[in-house]
């Protein structure tokens, strides 16, 4: 008895100097984590169409949903909450109608992408992005990101998506 008594003491020692040393997460060398994604994605233009949406109005925007590997797998499979590792980007562009198309078909009615707005990704890391439900949010206008206090609307409208992970757009076959 007294063995395992002295054991447990031990035991509980280690863990108590372990949990003492052992930085806190996101603090490794007192830094603190970057709260949003300061760095595009590599090769996303590659990725895998998920969906579209227009938004009308003053946005007047016509976006392309892509998912890298791990995204579209998720998707396809319905799979919640998406795994660490999931890279959703959405390519936002104007919506402006195509004079060459309508000239075709006689009659004013095909609209297209016109001129890139901006790109925004999500990318789910659970530890670094803790704090915005695990993902890290992203958008990049001429290749530059947006600035910290911009960066603060993504997570509280996209808490809206809690159900489907803070995902807002669905797979369609
Ligand atoms: C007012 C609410 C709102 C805000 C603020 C917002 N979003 Fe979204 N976001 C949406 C909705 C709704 C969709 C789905 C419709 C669409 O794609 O236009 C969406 C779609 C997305 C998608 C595609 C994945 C998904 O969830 O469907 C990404 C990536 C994204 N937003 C990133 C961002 C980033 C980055 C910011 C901050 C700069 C941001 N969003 C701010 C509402 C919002």
């Amino acid at each position: 008895m007294k063995y395992v008594t002295f054991f447990l003491l031990a035991v509980g020692a280690i863990v108590g100097l372990v949990a003492l040393i052992a930085p806190a997460p996101g603090h490794a060398s007192g830094e603190s984590a970057p709260a949003f994604v300061t760095e595009i994605p590599h090769g996303y233009r590659d990725w895998r169409w998920i969906s579209s949406a227009h938004e009308a109005g003053n946005l007047n925007s016509l976006g392309a949903v892509l998912g890298n590997d791990v995204a579209f797998k998720a998707f396809r499979e319905g799979k919640l909450p998406y795994p660490d590792g999931t890279i959703i980007a959405a390519l936002h562009y104007r919506y402006v109608p195509s004079e060459e198309n309508n000239k075709v078909f006689g009659q004013a009615q095909s609209f297209v992408p016109g001129v890139p707005t901006n790109i925004q990704f999500m990318v789910k890391d659970s530890k670094k992005y803790a704090a915005t439900g695990g993902w890290g949010f992203g958008h990049f206008a001429d290749g530059k990101h947006g600035d910290a206090a911009f960066m603060k609307s993504c997570f509280p409208c996209h808490e809206k998506a809690k159900a489907t992970d803070l995902v807002f757009t669905h797979y369609v076959p």
